[in-house]
């Protein structure tokens, strides 16, 4: 099995490519300089030369809410742009199976919980990441199109909940939830602060997997393709409140300080809990617990990323 994984440089991918079995297959994973994805050409010719038997479309732009609402056009441009060129390419060249992640944010704001995969397009989506949801959304559809419109291919979307872990990013301006608090955290703790802020009530509940168990799941889609379904959501049935992840990263990280909560910040979505009955049907679960993800996750940080200029 010949695979092309786009984004093999990011979190998702790279946690795919530390997988224990990957090397069940021969993996290419070009990084954006060796395969532009936002060059159609050069993924026309990429995908001749190389004729993978499957592509996991894992790159794509992605940041946290700072970063989306800075610039809602250019996260809806280039995260479309990048879709429909590695997918309709794929469709032109023949390549029978495709595996596109697409994200929790497609679903409407208001959608009841837990999000089921039928709700995706049934009312208006969170204002803060419109436009990264919008190519999200249409990109899911193009695979769905394709697999209605032709027999010989088949293009899957999996929707996973938000991920931490290893190859996060923690830097200031891109990090999400989790290894922002990390971050904020370890640092309180290092510098002696007693206080550590909270954007929003805290209140909020957000839903987050360990990276190494989606590219556990993402191994198992590849080796059991034809019984996904269309679209499947990927996460772990329940969710924490933002307060209790500041809770539980304090608990690993052993840090005693008081948190403060700042109103006046955007919070996002009250809550967003994926439905995983698809998901438990085709037969996966993921199997970290907080604890042991949040260790692993202040691990990858100490060693690789606490160094780095914010
Ligand atoms: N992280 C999450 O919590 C989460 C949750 C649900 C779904 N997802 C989805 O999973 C996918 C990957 O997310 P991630 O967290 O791994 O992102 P990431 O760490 O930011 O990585 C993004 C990847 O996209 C590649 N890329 C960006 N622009 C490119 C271009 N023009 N051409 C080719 N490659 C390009 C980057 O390659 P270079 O480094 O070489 O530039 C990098 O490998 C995204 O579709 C995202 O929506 C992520």
């Amino acid at each position: 099995m010949r695979i092309l994984l786009t984004g093999g440089s990011g979190m998702v991918g790279r946690n795919f490519l530390d997988h224990p079995k990957v090397d069940l297959f021969e993996v290419f994973a070009p990084s954006s300089k060796e395969l532009n994805l936002l060059d159609i050409t050069a993924v026309k010719n990429w995908l001749a030369e190389y004729r993978p038997d499957l592509v996991i479309h894992a790159a794509g732009r992605v940041g946290g809410i700072q970063a989306n609402v800075k610039d809602p056009a250019g996260f809806l441009l280039d995260n479309l742009d990048m879709g429909r060129n590695i997918v309709a390419a794929a469709n032109q060249a023949g390549i029978s199976k495709l595996i596109n992640l697409g994200s929790s944010c497609m679903y409407p704001k208001s959608a009841e919980n837990p999000l089921r995969e039928h709700m995706i397009l049934s009312g208006d989506l969170e204002p803060t990441n419109e436009g990264y949801a919008l190519a999200k959304i249409a990109v899911s559809r193009l695979c769905e199109y394709y697999t209605q419109q032709s027999s010989r291919c088949s293009y899957k979307t999996l929707i996973p909940c938000n991920i931490y872990g290893r190859f996060d990013s923690f830097s200031s301006e891109k990090s999400h939830l989790l290894p922002a608090i990390i971050r904020k955290i370890d640092h309180a703790k290092s510098n002696g602060l007693t206080q550590v802020e909270i954007w929003g009530d805290g209140q909020a509940k957000r839903e987050f997997m360990y990276a190494g168990d989606l590219a556990d799941a993402l191994v198992q889609a590849v080796m059991r393709f034809d019984q996904l379904p269309q679209n499947m959501n990927i996460g772990l049935g329940f969710d924490h409140s933002i307060n209790a992840y500041y809770q539980a990263v304090a608990a690993v990280l052993d840090y005693k300080g008081e948190f403060v909560h700042d109103l006046n910040r955007p919070v996002g979505m009250a809550r967003k809990l994926v439905a995983i009955d698809k998901q438990k049907s085709w037969g996966w679960q993921a199997k970290t617990d907080l604890s042991t993800g949040i260790r692993l996750s202040y691990e990858y940080y100490l060693e690789f990323e606490k160094s780095r200029p914010c």
